[in-house]
């Protein structure tokens, strides 16, 4: 007799996640909210969210979506975020914090999709930056330097050291979220550093750089939906990801960094950077755990260490993934738009049963 495997945990939340807006807004929305309680919005959008005015009027877009998806998904939460400028002033944070606007989040410009609006020295945000932690907003960092002469595989590592240390030692209460990190010295630097000197310090880390490397962009041609930013690194970083992950620490925490782009803008010339996992995002976080032996860590890492840190109640529903195998379709439709998932075609040994 065979039995099949079940999972049941807290529904987890996506602790960083691209909707979008406009027509495909609603469809992005639908993948993401079947799934999680929660999930904090990124605001790189066209123009990008760079006041509270804007994020209100965003999260209401939001939140009209929300109603027309199916009765489950309407308890969805989108915590809206604010993005950083040189221009950003120091009386938008305490508006921020009364509005319910969770972090603040740094893109150096250059870095990634939409971060021409990014900040381009960040001793221009020091008022700023010395508010936020003064209303205990974190800040949400895109963790890579963007010279173009240094290496794009060595970017994440060199911001820590000329970045990200010397603005957690200018601004010692600043909490700060390191992003969707990829290497290993992220993960050495996110768990030894002394928070009793410095502010808080977490990461978040996708389920793709979990589960890949940087051959699955090279197999066999070039394969444009394993592209991302930061980009996959070596084998090693994966493995120091996922022993992080499934560890007892509480600073890595589940964000999905879900970022779909029309079919034609990814297989282009100049392809855009970014993955779209949210239609399986709780199946790809499960293989990667269950890979290692480690499924029992998956609710702490997907649905109370992101609450806690954020100071948040934990989710009070529960999701249950059987260990049955589900083929992710090869695209799907967003209005007009075409959008093909990662690892399109192909299977997961996970199926979410909701
Ligand atoms: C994101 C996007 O498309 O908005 N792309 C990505 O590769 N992750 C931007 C980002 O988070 O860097
Ligand atoms: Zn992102």
């Amino acid at each position: 007799m065979t039995s099949t495997t079940k999972l049941t945990i807290t529904q987890p939340d996506d602790w960083h996640l691209h909707l979008r807006d406009g027509v495909v807004l609603k469809d992005v929305l639908g993948h993401t909210s079947r799934q999680f309680g929660r999930a904090i919005v990124m605001p790189n959008l066209r123009p990008p969210i760079t006041t509270v005015e804007l994020a209100l009027q965003y999260q209401a877009r939001i939140l009209q979506a929300i109603k027309e998806l199916p009765e489950n998904s309407q308890s969805f939460v989108p915590l809206m975020t604010l993005y950083l400028t040189d221009n950003t002033k120091a009386s938008e944070i305490a508006k921020a914090k009364e509005a319910g606007i969770v972090a603040l989040k740094l893109y150096p410009a250059g870095a990634t999709t939409n971060s021409d609006a990014g900040v381009t020295n960040l001793a221009k945000c020091d008022e700023v930056l010395d508010a936020m932690a003064q209303h205990n907003l974190p800040l949400l960092v895109h963790g890579e330097v963007t010279s173009a002469e240094i290496d794009l595989f060595d970017r994440e590592a060199i911001f820590i050291e000329e970045v990200l240390h010397p603005l957690r030692m200018r601004h010692p209460q600043l909490r700060v979220v390191f992003e969707h990190i990829t290497t290993s010295q992220a993960v050495d630097y996110v768990n030894t550093t002394d928070t009793a000197n410095l502010g808080e310090i977490a990461a978040t880390i996708t389920a793709h750089h979990l589960l890949y490397n940087r051959n699955a962009i090279f197999l066999g041609g070039i394969r444009p939906h394993f592209y991302c930013l930061p980009v996959l690194k070596r084998e090693q970083h994966r493995l120091a990801l996922l022993n992080a992950a499934t560890s007892d620490s509480k600073r890595f925490f589940l964000g999905t960094d879900s970022a779909p782009h029309s079919k034609h803008l990814k297989e282009n010339e100049c392809g855009c950077a970014g993955c779209f996992t949210a239609p399986q995002a709780v199946e790809f976080y499960a293989q990667a755990f269950d890979s290692v032996g480690k499924l029992q860590q998956l609710e702490a890492f997907a649905s109370f260490r992101g609450p806690d840190f954020y100071g948040l109640p934990r989710n009070t529903k529960q999701i249950t993934l059987e260990k049955t195998s589900q083929t992710i379709p090869s695209t799907y439709q967003f209005g007009e738009e075409e959008i093909v998932p990662l690892n399109a075609g192909k299977s997961l040994d996970w199926t979410f049963l909701g």
